[in-house]
């Protein structure tokens, strides 16, 4: 069943778009309109809706939780990773449940030199382990989180977000075995094309993420507030939320890693696209109605374009 995994990622790209599509709609008054608010903002975009119902605030976690999202990424795909590099190198074997998983959603490989296709999902579970692990890091040591709220249906999905992205990646390992035959290592030019794109946008983003920080900082790096203003410098010069951007630039650079032809990355790319998009469009909002003098050149989420 390889294509269970594309269709699921399709699906969840077609609620975000969906919800994104909506958005006008929600600003109406009403109980739907309300939960669904309650659903789809979080942190600072939730605090423009008013005061929630206290059943509704019951609901609700501290936004600094998303640490625990990549807590669960580094674990999770981290003994993935030594697993994957075990079964490819060291003539190991992935655990028989994990096998399992694997020969029913992964896929069966058309081209006869697969080796390079060993090679590319290896380096792409490692550059979402590297990703969660910096940004474990910058939760940690970087970012000043106010008291700002999540939904606990948002933290649920967040705590398997990581696990399912880092099993879509397993997946693409192709099915047909290598009779035991190791790895040999080819490194193609979109391996190099990838990973210099994908470290740029994590540079970017991380660099975005100093600067939201700082914002909160005095000169000597005390926090002297934990309120919300508006960032300049970097991308933000282009858009409200250029660590929207980049992470979506990271996706789609995990998808040139794979040499551009993965129908399931991609899935994974758009799911990515319209989850940050919507984001992107409530934080402009609160930006725009918060701030009279907010830049008006500023995009929400791409530069010139959205
Ligand atoms: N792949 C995915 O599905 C996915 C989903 C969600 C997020 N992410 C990634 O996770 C990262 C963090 O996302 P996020 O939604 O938490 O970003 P965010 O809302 O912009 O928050 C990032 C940090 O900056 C603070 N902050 C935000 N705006 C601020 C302002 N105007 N003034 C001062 N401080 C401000 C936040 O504090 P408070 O909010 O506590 O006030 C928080 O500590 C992003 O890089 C994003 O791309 C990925």
């Amino acid at each position: 069943m390889p294509a269970v995994l594309a269709a699921a990622w399709s699906l969840l790209a077609a609620a975000f778009l969906a919800a994104l599509a909506l958005v006008p709609r929600l600003r109406r008054p009403g109980v739907v309109s309300g939960l669904l608010q309650d659903l789809v903002r979080y942190g600072k975009t939730k605090r423009g809706c008013g005061q929630r119902p206290g059943w509704l605030r019951l609901l609700q976690v501290p936004k600094r939780w998303f640490t625990h999202f990549y807590v669960v990424s580094v674990l999770w795909n981290g003994f993935l990773l030594i697993g994957l590099f075990q079964a490819e190198f060291l003539g190991g074997s992935l655990p028989s449940w994990i096998q399992y998983v694997h020969h029913s959603l992964g896929r069966d490989s058309q081209s006869e030199d697969t080796d390079s296709e060993h090679f590319s999902v290896l380096l792409v579970l490692l550059l979402l382990w590297l990703h969660s692990c910096r940004r474990l890091a910058e939760c940690l040591w970087t970012s000043v989180f106010s008291n700002g709220v999540i939904h606990i249906v948002q933290y649920c999905f967040g705590l398997g977000y990581y696990v399912a992205v880092g099993s879509t990646v397993l997946c693409q390992v192709p099915t047909k075995v290598r009779n035991g035959k190791e790895l040999s290592v080819h490194i193609c030019w979109y391996h190099i094309v990838g990973v210099t794109m994908y470290f740029w946008a994590s540079l970017h983003q991380h660099r975005c993420l100093v600067i939201l920080a700082n914002l909160r900082k005095s000169k000597s790096g005390k926090v002297i507030s934990l309120s919300h203003s508006v960032p300049f410098g970097d991308w933000f010069e282009r858009v409200s939320c250029p660590h929207y951007f980049a992470e979506l630039l990271i996706y789609v650079s995990m998808a040139i890693t794979l040499g551009f032809h993965n129908v399931t990355w991609w899935c994974v790319v758009m799911y990515v696209l319209f989850n940050q998009a919507l984001a992107a469009v409530l934080c402009h909002e609160f930006y725009q109605k918060n701030f009279s003098s907010y830049p008006k050149h500023r995009k929400a989420f791409i530069p010139f374009v959205f």
